[in-house]
C-alpha cells in the first residue's frame, strides 16, 4: 500500500545543488503575552528542520501565519517577538550541543513582500535565517492569491513545509508557493502525518480515546469517526457534562451545549450499538465559578443548582487510569477539567503522569490547550519518553483524524497542483 509519505519528498531527498535559500513554512501561530511569546512549544519544533537546513548550509526564509489579522497590519500580532524568543532558542541549543559554534543569526523583516525584502534574501549568507512578517497581514495569504504565491516563491531556491498544524488551510504559504518551487515536508510534518497516520491506520489494540475539551460543536466530524476506530472512549470536560445532560442527569450551572444534547445522544447510542465502550464520569469536582478558590468533591453527577462541573471526581480519575493501563495506543484531545485553575486541574494531571509512565503504550496528544497542559505537568520529565507524542496541530490534526484531506500534504505531494 502507497502511503501519504511516499508521495512526499522529504528533507532527505534535498538536493545538494539548491541555489539559494530554502523558504520554510512554519506554524509559529503561539501565544503572546506582554509582547512576548507566553509558549515556545512550536518554536521548539521547528528546530530540527532548521538545524537540518544550517547543517546543509541553506540560508533560510521563515514564513509563518499569527493570529487572524484578516489582511491588514495589525501591530498586536506582528512576528517580532517570535524572532527574539527564537533567536534566544537557537542559541540556548546550540550552545548546549555545540559550544563552540555561533548560533545562528535571526533577523527579522517588518514587512511581507517588497523589494526591501528581496534584496535581503538575496545577502543571506549560509546559517542566516530571516523570519518575515505576519503572512496574513498581506490579504493575499488567505485569498491563495498567485501573484502573492509567486512573489514568495521568488525570494528562494526550495520550500520546505513544516507547519503540519496549517495545512488544513489553502492558503498561499502553504498550497500556492509549492506550485513554484521544489517542495519538500520538514521534519515536524513528517513526525506529524506518521503518528497521527498510526493511530488511524493501525493502531495497536485496545485502543482507547480521551475526549475532553468544551465543545462538541467543534469536533463532531472527529468524535463520529473516533468513535468508529476506538475501542474505548473516556470523556471529560464540557464534552462529558453535554453527554451527561443527554443521559437526563441535571448539571446545575456547568457547561452544557444545549443545541448538542440530541447530537450526544446520538454518539451515546453508536457507541452501544458499536464495539465501543463509552465511560462517563461518576463522580465531579465542583465549585461556584472556575476562578473559585474553593472546590467540592461530588458523589455521583447530579451537580446542585449554582454549582457547576469543572473536573473529574477521584472515582472518575481511578477508573479511567485503570483503563488505560489496558490500552496499546491512546489518543487525547481536550483539557478534562478547567485546568487553568490549578484546583481543576487534578485529572488532566493525573492521566498525564499515568500515560507517561505507561511505557508500552503509544500515545498522541492533540489540542493547543492539552498540550500547553500536559507540558506544564510533564516541565519536570527532562525528555518525554519514545511513544508519547505531543502534536502540534489543533483543527489540523482534528481533520486528519476525521479522515479528510489536508491541502497543504496535498500539495506536497503535487496533488493540490
Ligand atoms: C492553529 O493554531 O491551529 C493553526 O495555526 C491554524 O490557525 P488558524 O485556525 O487561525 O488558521
Amino acid at each position: 500500500m502507497t502511503t501519504l509519505l511516499d508521495q512526499i519528498s522529504t528533507l532527505n531527498d534535498l538536493p545538494s545543488t539548491l541555489d539559494g535559500p530554502v523558504l520554510v513554512r512554519v506554524d509559529y501561530n503561539v501565544p503572546l503575552k506582554d509582547g512576548k511569546v507566553a509558549d515556545t512549544f512550536r518554536l521548539e519544533m521547528s528546530l530540527p528542520t532548521i538545524h537540518t537546513l544550517l547543517r546543509r548550509g541553506a540560508p533560510i526564509i521563515l514564513m509563518s501565519h499569527l493570529g487572524r489579522p484578516k489582511g491588514k497590519v495589525v501591530p498586536g500580532l506582528s512576528l517580532r517577538p517570535v524572532a527574539e524568543s527564537l533567536s534566544q532558542l537557537l542559541e540556548e541549543r546550540l550552545s548546549s550541543a555545540t559550544p563552540s559554534c555561533d548560533p545562528p543569526q535571526v533577523h527579522f523583516t517588518p514587512q511581507v513582500l517588497g523589494e526591501e525584502v528581496s534584496a535581503r534574501a538575496r545577502e543571506l549568507s549560509p546559517g542566516e535565517i530571516l523570519l518575515l512578517e505576519n503572512l496574513r497581514f498581506h490579504p493575499g495569504e488567505r485569498a491563495n492569491d498567485e501573484e502573492f504565491a509567486r512573489q514568495l516563491a521568488s525570494l528562494a531556491a526550495g520550500y520546505v513545509n513544516d507547519a503540519f498544524s496549517a495545512c488544513h488551510r489553502a492558503h498561499a504559504s502553504v498550497v500556492g508557493v509549492p506550485q513554484y518551487l521544489p517542495a519538500f515536508a520538514g521534519h515536524q510534518l513528517v513526525r506529524e502525518v506518521e503518528a497521527l497516520g498510526r493511530v488511524v491506520e493501525e493502531p495497536a489494540r485496545p485502543f482507547a480515546v480521551v475526549l475532553g475539551g468544551a465543545k462538541i460543536a467543534d469536533k463532531l466530524p472527529v468524535i463520529q469517526r473516533l468513535v468508529e476506530l476506538a475501542d474505548l472512549l473516556l470523556v471529560g470536560g464540557g464534552i462529558a457534562n453535554t453527554m451527561l445532560a443527554a443521559r437526563g442527569h441535571s448539571l446545575g450551572s456547568s457547561l452544557v451545549e444545549e443545541e448538542m444534547v440530541e447530537e450526544a445522544g446520538k454518539i451515546i447510542q453508536q457507541c452501544l450499538s458499536s464495539h465501543t465502550r463509552l465511560v462517563l464520569p461518576q463522580d465531579l469536582v465542583i465549585a461556584g465559578s472556575p476562578q473559585s478558590t474553593e472546590m467540592e468533591i461530588l458523589e455521583g453527577v447530579e451537580v446542585p443548582e449554582g454549582m457547576m462541573a469543572l473536573d473529574l471526581g477521584p472515582q472518575t480519575i481511578n477508573l479511567y487510569q485503570r483503563h488505560l493501563r489496558s490500552a496499546r495506543t491512546v489518543f487525547w484531545n481536550g483539557p478534562l477539567g478547567y485546568a487553568e485553575n490549578p484546583l481543576f486541574a487534578g485529572a488532566t494531571r493525573a492521566l498525564t503522569l499515568e500515560l507517561h509512565a505507561l511505557h508500552e503504550t503509544e500515545v498522541v496528544v492533540g489540542g493547543g490547550d492539552t498540550v500547553s497542559a500536559v507540558r506544564e505537568v510533564l516541565k519536570s520529565h527532562p525528555e518525554l519518553r519514545k511513544g508519547f507524542f505531543l502534536s502540534t496541530g489543533g483543527g489540523a490534526s482534528l481533520e486528519f483524524m476525521a479522515g479528510r484531506e489536508l491541502p497543504g500534504l496535498s500539495a506536497l505531494t503535487g496533488e493540490g497542483n
